[in-house]
């Protein structure tokens, strides 16, 4: 075992923590409040914010989109330079927190931010914090930060130890305006992230199995909990599990594997589909093409967290049928695409440099077409 794992994010867990950010942002320092859609105005979070920042000095800039783009980023990139921000608040979900890492690395930069994402390296940062309102993508507490260009249809990421948030106020009061769609498509992103660090080839750490075993049957519980989501308790769980789910631990050192969530994110440039919703339209079905690497992890998978010790082939059911109970389709044909959709996503990806995907470079782009055709097929046959 060989590995660094640095994460400076302060965790504020619990009820009543807004109020905690003034202890993490000086008064001296200008701030500016990021959102999204509104949803913020309407649940009164917003209305903790502001009077957390009594005393400071502070504008805001909304309409974050859900999968944010850089044409309404750059406009937030102006505002920063003009106005001489010197911190930046986010307030929602992963798009809202991944667009201020973003405007954290624009706003110091002179050129076209939309260089760190395709590659640019981050030499320096605003400093950011995050109130999140939606548990899923546990960017409130990584250094990763997924952007896309519409006029492109792209949707790429970027990733430096420069935009972890200073701190992350995780108050899962705030859930409560969340509906179904959101906290399912919550529920199987954090489960498609452990995956990813998990679903490889059998590793020597006894810590890291057991863990994500943990953190996959903690998700599996609220899955089969969905009557009470609603209540404090699923909500705290799934805001816990989530931020634990990609905070950087369960994947140091281990084989990793994030190939559902590079053939996801050209989905969703495409067509459209929520993040969750892109992943659990491929994930079923690279898991079946790739069952030759899968299998032993799948039977340990199957043993530690369905209680299913028979055979590797039915996990990958288990897994279908748990998106399913939550209202989350499993086939890329429960969506409108078109008949380009194979051929997009996997220019798309070559385009991207992403033709050997997977934990062990194996998934190329005729694997791709192979998954997507299998998903786009109305049943499994
Ligand atoms: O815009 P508002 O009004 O806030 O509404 C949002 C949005 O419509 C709404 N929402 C958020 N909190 C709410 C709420 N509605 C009511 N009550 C609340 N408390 O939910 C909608 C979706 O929000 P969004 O932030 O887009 O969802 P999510 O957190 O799932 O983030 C998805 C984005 O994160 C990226 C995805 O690709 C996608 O762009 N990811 C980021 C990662 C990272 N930084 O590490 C990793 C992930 O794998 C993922 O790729
Ligand atoms: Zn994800």
């Amino acid at each position: 075992m060989e590995y660094s794992y640095y994460n400076p994010t302060a965790i504020q867990f619990g009820k009543g923590q807004i109020k905690s950010i003034v202890n993490f942002i000086s008064k001296d320092q200008k701030v500016l409040v990021v959102y999204g859609g509104g949803s913020i105005k309407k649940n009164g979070v917003y209305a903790q914010v502001v009077t957390a920042l009594d005393g400071y000095t502070w504008s805001e800039f909304g309409g974050v989109e859900a999968n944010p783009s850089v044409e309404t980023l750059n406009k937030a990139v102006e505002i920063i330079k003009g106005e001489k921000i010197d911190f930046i608040l986010a307030v929602g979900g992963g798009s809202v927190i991944d667009g201020c890492k973003y405007l954290a690395v624009a706003s110091l930069y002179d050129g076209d931010g939309w260089d760190f994402l395709e590659g640019k390296k981050v030499e320096k940062a605003l400093s950011l914090g995050a109130i999140l309102t939606l548990p899923a993508t546990g960017s409130e507490s990584n250094p990763t930060s997924v952007i896309s260009k519409k006029s492109t249809n792209e949707k790429r990421y970027f990733a430096s130890p420069l935009v972890y948030p200073k701190f992350a106020v995780l108050d899962s009061s705030v859930m409560s305006s969340l509906d179904d769609r959101q906290l399912a498509n919550g529920l199987v992103d954090a489960f498609v992230h452990t995956c990813e660090q998990y679903l490889t080839y059998p590793n020597t750490s006894l810590l890291h199995d057991g863990y994500s075993q943990t953190i996959l049957k903690g998700l599996h519980i609220l899955a089969q909990d969905w009557a009470n989501r609603k209540t404090q308790l699923w909500q705290e769980n799934l805001m816990l599990l989530a931020n634990q789910a990609l905070n950087g631990f369960i994947g140091s050192g281990v084989p990793q594997d994030w190939a559902t969530h590079m053939i996801g994110h050209e989905i969703t440039a495409f067509y459209g589909l929520d993040h969750a919703q892109s992943l659990a339209v491929v994930q079923p079905y690279l898991l079946r093409v790739m069952i030759e690497d899968k299998k032993e992890k799948l039977l340990q998978m199957g043993k530690e967290v369905f209680n299913m010790p028979q055979n590797y082939e039915i996990v990958i059911e288990a897994i279908e049928y748990m998106y399913q109970s939550i209202g989350v389709p499993t086939k890329l044909s429960a969506y409108k695409t078109d008949d380009k959709v194979i051929e997009n996503i996997t220019k798309a990806l070559e385009s991207h440099g992403m033709t050997a995907l997977g934990e062990k470079g194996n998934i190329t782009l005729d694997k791709v077409s192979k998954i997507l055709e299998m998903s786009l097929k109305p049943f499994n046959l």
